[in-house]
């Protein structure tokens, strides 16, 4: 077994900030995966799916690691191929931030990037991609991330474990989690409804996507890692307990409002989920603590620069009060003084 294979994931961290509402203030405590390993969370994804694969014996020395990426998970993927010895394929779309390809083919690996095709099909194009590549080449091994088991498994395991041992005392009233494959959701969800079945799971996806049912719809804004063409084969109704569709500028909207008050950059998919959570909260008033993953950074993104923090046209009355209460956010104490907020509470690997 190689010596890398034995260092966990780092836990990251969970930083609070407050959002005022009429007549109190929501405790939203973002998880940034963008300070882990590779700039994201689907390095542990990535670790995950090459791991399973090696320990059932179908990847070995000389064979090349192949996928569909919308970007994150692509440049993990280059990474850990490249340190673990082995040629990686990446089958990307014209919205994959070039930044996030840039990156894949620093570490090495070959990138492939199929036309945006109509009616919201594209992924439809990679996955025909890397069929072609499989059947091209003998060494090729497709890791799979929209079907293999390994990918809700290490969000139950590590991801849940991480975000429910760091809640304040009474625990998160809610968690929302942004979908593309559904692997973050359904993992997550797996461990609150085993371990803390009395926290309530927002499902986020994007208007146009057809991850959480529905038909696929052209996104010209679309954010790259955030809903997808196809239907998730991993989350099912038990998942979650309600599920809100955020528009790609919405989420756009909701990054430029939390970058301006507090610093932090998020990418499109944890800017939906915090909108998300804002507006659930908005209508329960006994919702003190919610948690949102935050996926990734805002940096590589190109919709997310030079942002200015207005109201999108066509949001709606929802949103934009949503909009404005993350207008006023402020970053709050940490619960625990004096204690450092990435490792207070984090469950011991
Ligand atoms: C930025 C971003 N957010 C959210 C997700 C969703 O993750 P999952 O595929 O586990 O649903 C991804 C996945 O690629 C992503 O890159």
């Amino acid at each position: 077994m190689r010596a890398d294979r034995t260092v966990p994931h780092p836990p990251t961290p969970l930083l609070p900030v407050r959002v005022p509402l009429p007549g109190r203030s929501l405790r939203l405590w973002l998880k940034l995966e963008s300070l882990g390993p590779y700039g994201s969370i689907k390095a542990r994804t990535a670790e995950a799916l090459l791991d399973a694969l090696e320990e059932a014996g179908r990847l070995r020395p000389g064979n090349r690691v192949v996928e569909s990426t919308s970007g994150n998970l692509g440049i993990a993927l280059a990474g850990l191929c490249a340190s673990r010895g082995y040629r990686c394929t990446l089958v990307v779309e014209p919205s994959t931030p070039r930044a996030s390809v840039a990156l894949m083919t620093e570490y090495g690996a070959d990138v492939v990037t199929v036309p945006e095709q109509p009616s919201g099909r594209t992924l439809d194009a990679r996955l025909a991609a890397v069929h072609d590549i499989l059947r091209r080449d003998g060494t090729a091994v497709w890791t799979d991330q929209y079907g293999s088991s390994a990918n809700p498994r290490v969000h139950t395991t590590g991801t849940a474990v991480e975000l429910a041992g760091a809640a304040p005392d009474a625990g998160f009233d809610t968690v929302a989690v942004a979908v593309s494959t559904g692997g973050t959701l359904a993992g997550v969800a797996d461990y609150f409804r085993a371990h803390r079945p009395t926290t309530r799971i927002i499902a986020v996806d994007a208007v146009g996507s057809a991850a959480l049912g529905g038909a696929a719809a052209h996104r010209p804004d679309k954010l790259a890692g955030f809903g997808s063409g196809r239907a998730s084969r991993f989350v099912a109704r038990h998942h979650w307990d309600r599920r809100v569709r955020i528009r790609d500028l919405d989420a756009v909207a909701a990054c430029a409002r939390i970058r301006d008050r507090t610093g932090l950059s998020l990418g499109g998919s944890a800017g939906a989920s915090v909108l998300a959570a804002v507006m659930d909260a908005a209508g329960r008033p006994a919702t003190a603590d919610a948690a949102c993953l935050c996926p990734d950074g805002g940096d590589k993104y190109p919709q997310l620069t030079g942002v200015v923090a207005r109201d999108p046209a066509g949001a709606t009355a929802e949103v934009a009060a949503a909009l404005d209460a993350l207008g006023h956010t402020r970053r709050d104490a940490f619960a625990h003084p004096g204690t450092s907020p990435v490792t207070e509470g984090v469950a011991k690997p």
